[in-house]
């Protein structure tokens, strides 16, 4: 598989009387096609690090390449899903409107570009909904939008920021399920940034687990579930189970990466440890606790 992102010893320092040092020299590699996310603790530099990635931020040392090309600039085949979809969406545009924005700076035509938003609406499960506005829509159905408006740019690489978090856990079970769709269909490579080690589990063909900030690569982990996941059962099987278990070790028995300038300033422990909590209490429990409950919930709502 050729290599679409190469990201070599990257550090990242925020400046300032306080300078804090977010990443603290992470590589890694992504082939073509594959699935990763990376899961770390609150705080730890995953926004960070997908800012580098994306050209958002500029990195303090080390390189970034998309397609063996040093990433200078915002990539015009890559696009970022947030997990604030309020505030990444357009309120005074249609859902159309808003998934046909950045092909308009794509100089897109307007035909093309209709005939793009319509089918990736469509592929999103938003078929009908195209002359809403945001405000009109709930909350998993905007996260619906912004994952259209990304898609309908077909990205090479798409970088997802926790875009699942600020949904219920019903509507992220059939966000993550649409995900798995799309990127079967699409076949596109996508990096996604998750707090909860089960999701990244669940989605990923591998899992980078970062460290305490400044964040360092801990463990690659490989996924080995196949391409045919399902909510309940994937979740209730040995391999997914013995996953989960190990991410959630490594993080806690991860040795406290403190760098210099590191401090505990306002805001960076809000959420105290919220990977290695839920990681260590999940990883001692039956595995089947939530996943049996929920599923029996699930409806075919989709
Ligand atoms: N613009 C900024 N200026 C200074 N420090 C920042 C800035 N953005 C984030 N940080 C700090 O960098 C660290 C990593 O932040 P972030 O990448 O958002 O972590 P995560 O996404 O893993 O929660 C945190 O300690 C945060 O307070
Ligand atoms: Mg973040």
């Amino acid at each position: 598989m050729p290599s679409m992102l190469e990201v070599s010893e990257l550090t990242h320092t925020y400046p300032g009387q306080q300078a804090h040092t977010a990443i603290g020299g992470v590589s890694f590699e992504v082939t073509a096609g594959q699935l990763t996310c990376i899961v770390g603790p609150s705080g730890c530099g995953k926004s960070t690090l997908l800012r580098c990635i994306a050209s958002l931020v500029t990195p303090t040392a080390g390189q970034v390449r998309l397609r063996g090309q040093p990433v200078r600039g915002v990539p015009e085949d890559l696009a970022v899903v947030f997990q604030d979809y309020g505030r990444s969406l357009f309120p005074w545009m249609s859902v159309r409107g808003n998934v046909e924005f950045p092909l308009r700076s794509r100089s897109v035509p307007r035909a093309r570009r209709r005939e793009l938003a319509l089918s990736t609406l469509e592929r999103v499960g938003l078929s009908g909904a195209e002359d809403k506005y945001p405000w009109q829509l709930s909350g998993g159905m905007q996260q619906r939008v912004a994952i259209a408006r990304a898609l309908a740019c077909e990205p090479a690489l798409l970088l997802m920021d926790e875009p699942f978090a600020s949904v219920d856990a019903q509507t992220r079970f059939e966000l993550e399920d649409l995900l798995l769709r799309v990127r079967a269909e699409q076949d596109t490579t996508i990096l996604l940034v998750t707090h909860d080690i089960d999701e990244s589990v669940y989605l990923g063909d591998r899992v980078l687990v970062l460290s305490k900030s400044p964040a360092t690569v801990l463990a690659d982990v490989a996924v080995e579930l196949g391409q045919q996941r399902d909510q309940i059962s994937t979740r209730e099987s040995e391999l997914f189970v013995r996953l989960r278990g190990e991410i959630a070790r490594t993080l806690r028995n991860a040795p406290q990466n403190r760098g210099e300038g590191d401090h505990d300033e306002a805001g960076e422990d809000e959420e105290p440890g919220e990977v290695d909590s839920s990681g260590e209490d999940r990883a001692d429990e039956p595995a089947l606790a939530g996943s049996d409950s929920t599923g029996s919930e699930r409806g075919s709502t989709e």
